[in-house]
């Protein structure tokens, strides 16, 4: 049994809300505070996390089930875990988590309409009782985030075109995001414990002034020094 003294926190949000920016000024508030911050991603984290990452983001990836789309979320999810995020937090450290199973139960579960139930059941067969210690729920307007997705996308594109193709999830329609996003609350609805929804339409400062509010007495953090 891996021990889990380290901190498991997750960050949530539709593509384009902003969530990359505040994962890298919470992790450079934390490590300020001399913590020991591991960031990482889903899809993704590993070699292997991230070679199925590239097959489901990719927009040349056409034809795939939403239930193979979702079993290999679990694949990367589960590789993800045993290989960094039990390891880390055996170690004691942090580990800030861009999108975990919430993402599947809002994107898989809604968005494809697979339902939570599975999504729900998957979790428990390949992660067992292992869940963030809190989630940051990012809420934006969708039809705001997903533009800016798909400009941040194009540009990306157009300029560096050996970068990956990530563009599958934001050619999807604007009732697909909004069953997402209606997903994302009704998940924090029933996890209010767990789950902090942040109004992430502010500006990057007041939005990471508001990340940091929340955490602060679940993470025990210092006041902010100068
Ligand atoms: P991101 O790394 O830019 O957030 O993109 C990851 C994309 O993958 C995003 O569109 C959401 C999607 N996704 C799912 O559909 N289900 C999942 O379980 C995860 C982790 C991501």
């Amino acid at each position: 049994m891996v021990s889990r003294k380290g901190k498991f926190i997750t960050i949530e949000g539709l593509d384009g809300c902003g969530k990359s920016t505040q994962l890298a000024k919470l992790a450079d508030f934390l490590r300020a505070q001399r913590m020991d911050v591991l960031v990482t991603r889903e899809p993704g984290g590993t070699l292997i996390g991230d070679r199925i990452r590239a097959l489901l983001l990719d927009s040349a990836t056409s034809g795939l089930a939403p239930t193979a789309e979702m079993a290999l979320m679990f694949a990367a999810r589960a590789q993800h875990l045993e290989e960094l995020i039990l390891p880390a937090l055996a170690q004691g450290k942090i580990v800030l988590c861009d999108r975990f199973t919430d993402s599947t139960e809002a994107y898989q579960g809604a968005g494809r309409r697979l339902g939570s139930g599975p999504v729900l059941e998957l979790h428990r067969l390949l992660c067992g009782d292992i869940w963030p210690a809190a989630t940051v729920l990012m809420d934006t307007d969708a039809a705001l985030s997903v533009s800016r997705a798909r400009r941040r996308n194009r540009g990306r594109s157009s300029v560096h075109s050996e970068e990956p193709n990530e563009n599958r999830f934001e050619e999807e329609s604007r009732a697909f995001f909004e069953r997402v996003r209606a997903a994302y609350l009704e998940i924090a609805r029933r996890e209010p414990d767990r789950v902090i929804v942040i109004d992430a339409r502010g500006t990057p400062d007041a939005t990471h002034q508001a990340i940091v509010r929340a955490l602060e007495p679940r993470l025990n953090l210092r006041a902010k020094t100068g």
